[in-house]
């Protein structure tokens, strides 16, 4: 067997998928301490709640409050949004609520990915009627080329390019959340065929 085939054979994991890094962790942590601090000087002395979208955005909002000086509260909402695979359907469900009222309050939404931006505009939707005193949004990534809803955030970590991205709490079928950095994903041959018939 020739040396290239056994390296790039050892790559691919039991699934037959195989990640390679994009934003390594420390990247991701010093960007996270960026945006911490641009958001407490936005609102000086202001008591501020985070809310998390469960589960991809658990990660970066745990490093971001613990970044956030001052008075930091946060809650999490989780939604489905009825996506097979790696495409989201853009039909969105709320599937856990918020614990607390969120009125007269400074709310940062915070967000793992903003792709199409259908989730958002959803949540934005939501959140709005619950007269929040102000409404911003945090994003870890932002694939600005797929936006469909006229939505953007305040606060982006990285733009990122059109492919499929997993890890700090991005999954692919529920795996890879865990892992310190965010990568890009290539599936298996097997699936990329069941994917190219459909
Ligand atoms: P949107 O509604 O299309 O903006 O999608 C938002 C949600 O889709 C994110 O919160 C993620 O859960 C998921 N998503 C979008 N792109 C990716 C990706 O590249 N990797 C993993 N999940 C993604
Ligand atoms: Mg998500």
């Amino acid at each position: 067997m020739g040396r290239a085939r056994k390296k790039s054979a050892s790559r691919r994991n039991e699934h037959g998928e195989s990640v390679k890094v994009l934003l390594s962790g420390i990247r991701i942590q010093r960007k996270i301490r960026e945006l911490a601090n641009e958001i407490r000087r936005d609102f000086p002395g202001e008591p501020l709640h985070l809310v998390g979208v469960l589960k991809g955005a658990v990660f970066f909002l745990s490093d971001l409050a613990r970044q956030i000086s001052g008075d930091v509260s946060f809650d999490f909402i989780a939604v489905s949004s009825y996506g097979k695979e790696t495409e989201s359907s853009g039909q969105v469900k709320l599937t856990r609520d918020l614990d607390a009222n969120i009125e007269g309050k400074t709310v940062i939404v915070v967000e793992d990915i903003l792709d199409t931006g259908l989730t958002l505009q959803y949540l934005l939707r939501v959140f709005e009627q619950r007269k929040p005193k102000r409404l911003r949004v945090a994003v870890l990534l932002d694939k600005e080329d797929r936006r469909i809803a006229p939505v953007r955030a305040d606060y982006v970590g990285f733009k990122i390019p059109n492919a499929f991205v997993v890890g700090f709490g991005l999954d692919y079928a529920e795996r890879y959340r865990n892992l310190p950095y965010v990568g890009t994903l290539s599936l298996g041959a097997g699936k990329k065929e069941e994917r190219a018939q459909e």
